[in-house]
């Protein structure tokens, strides 16, 4: 019996866990979904309590379908999302604020001025905004009677998910992070790779609350053996999307992947170079192995998915996801009519959290398959909005873009998109490419894998989309995404 790796994939709306061989086949799964708590109006959070069972009964779950020896734990999470708790007890002191959660806007926004946003993205890669940990940890020490002195003491402990779930698995033996998670933080010092103390003292966190930084594929204890009868080690952790970044081997600098899922997460491997972006986009760990970091460029929309869910479950135009793709391939174009998904907002390269989403072009003639296709085709556009800020940050446009995610299996979609990129889009064989990521590190940790090259070996295509629409339609789509744009954005 070959051995497996376990590998926990704690996202926003799902827990799963999943076993897979040495080759990357997955030999076992399990998910639950999560519930998801809106106690006021841009405000989300998560039971942190419920993620840690959740998770337990996925890995038992994924466990107990596979009888062969585990040789290694690999943890990926949903980034930025924050929790504390009392390192006695083992107790979060409130639910976990969810990377969405937009209650310390107006925090930022009283502290933003040119000079702070430059001097935090210079030391930090990211921007002042409610999205990144620290002002989720600052609330909490705020607003939780007695946590601002008790973090002073040394009692607390705070976590992203992946500290979180380790802490607990552990037996709370480790307070380790990864350094991808860490990097998410605003505390994280990108080109010193440690936590930064002007930034612990701009946003008042008390050192003694902070875990310890390892690297990706690293040491990060062993389970505890009351948990699943044996001690496994967990030898890999890190960011989701920086896993999918491993999990699809874009290992080169100039390689890129898009995944599709609620929202878009596009990361730019950037080699050993910091890109400082000037459109908006965020510099960012890709991977940090043998004490050597990775960088990476990365732009986040909003809506991807979400949208074709929006046209099911609010408007009910379509029964299912899947037949949107009937309803884009039953017509030619939409005749001119754009949707906007701007449902909260638009993120990179816009960052306007006032816009609102829209239908623009509608004619007599526009039916619900014009606004389909319109739905589908925004998550296109704003991939092409990702790619070219990334390209005026002095990138070149990649070889072939890797995607996954959800809406990778439309093959609508992944025609459009290649041919509004003039870019060939590349769909691997295995699409759980954020669990097989953390699998990976895991492996490389415990010493199954020998280094990135073999890795990058192990990556097959499934399917390549090429570009086949020709240069001048291409423009004129865009430029009417663009005009789109330009009428919902609030400045
Ligand atoms: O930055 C947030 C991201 O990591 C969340 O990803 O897939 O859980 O929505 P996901």
């Amino acid at each position: 019996m070959p051995q497996a790796i376990l590998a926990i994939d704690q996202g926003t709306t799902s827990s799963r866990a999943m076993l897979f061989d040495r080759a990357g086949q997955v030999l076992a799964r399990a998910q639950r979904e999560l519930t998801q708590h809106y106690p006021q109006d841009g405000w989300v959070e998560h039971d942190a309590e419920q993620i840690w069972q959740d998770t337990l009964t996925v890995c038992h779950e994924a466990l107990a379908q596979y009888d062969g020896d585990v040789a290694a734990v690999g943890v990926t999470n949903q980034r930025e999302t924050t929790v504390i708790w009392e390192r006695a007890s083992g107790r979060p002191i409130h639910h976990a604020i969810v990377w969405q959660d937009r209650r310390t806007a107006d925090w930022c926004r009283a502290r933003h001025s040119h000079d702070i946003e430059s001097w935090l993205s210079q030391k930090t890669g990211l921007l002042l905004d409610p999205y990144f940990s620290a002002t989720k940890i600052a609330w909490l020490l705020e607003h939780i009677p007695g946590a601002r002195a008790a973090a002073q003491r040394g009692e607390l402990a705070f976590g992203t998910i992946d500290s979180w779930l380790i802490w607990r698995l552990t037996g709370g033996r480790v307070h380790a992070t990864d350094a991808t998670n860490a990097s998410r933080t605003l505390l994280y010092n990108l080109s010193r790779s440690d936590w930064d103390n002007d930034l612990l003292a701009f946003f008042q966190i008390p050192r003694a609350l902070l875990p310890e930084i390892r690297d990706c594929a690293a040491d990060y204890g062993t389970t505890d053996p009351a948990l699943f009868g044996r001690a496994l080690p967990i030898r890999g952790v890190a960011g989701d999307q920086q896993a999918a970044t491993v999990g699809q081997a874009c290992f080169s600098p100039g390689m890129v992947k898009s995944t599709y899922g609620t929202g878009c997460f596009m990361v730019m491997n950037t080699g050993e170079q910091i890109v400082h972006s000037k459109n908006r986009l965020l510099a960012t760990l890709a991977y940090r192995l043998n004490g050597r970091s990775t960088y990476a460029l990365e732009g986040s929309i909003f809506i991807a998915g979400a949208a074709v869910q929006w046209l099911r479950d609010a408007v009910k135009l379509i029964g299912s996801a899947a037949e949107s793709e009937q309803w884009a391939r039953a017509i030619d174009s939409t005749h001119g009519v754009y949707l906007v998904p701007a449902f909260t907002g638009l993120g990179a390269p816009y960052w306007d959290p006032r816009a609102r989403g829209a239908i623009i072009g509608l004619t007599r003639d526009s039916g619900i398959g014009e606004i389909v296709r319109a739905a589908l085709e925004s998550v296109c556009y704003q991939t092409r909005d990702l790619l070219e800020a990334m390209r005026a940050d002095g990138a070149q446009l990649p070889a072939a873009l890797r995607i996954d995610g959800g809406m990778a299996g439309n093959d609508w979609v992944m025609q459009f998109l290649a041919d509004l990129l003039a870019t060939p889009v590349e769909r691997p064989s295995i699409t759980e490419t954020t669990a097989l990521g953390a699998a990976y590190l895991a492996g490389l940790g415990a010493g199954l894998y020998r280094d990135l090259d073999e890795l990058a070996g192990l990556w097959t295509r499934q399917q390549r989309f090429e570009p086949t629409m020709p240069a001048e339609s291409r423009q004129m789509l865009y430029r009417g995404w663009l005009e789109a744009v330009g009428r919902v954005r609030s400045r």
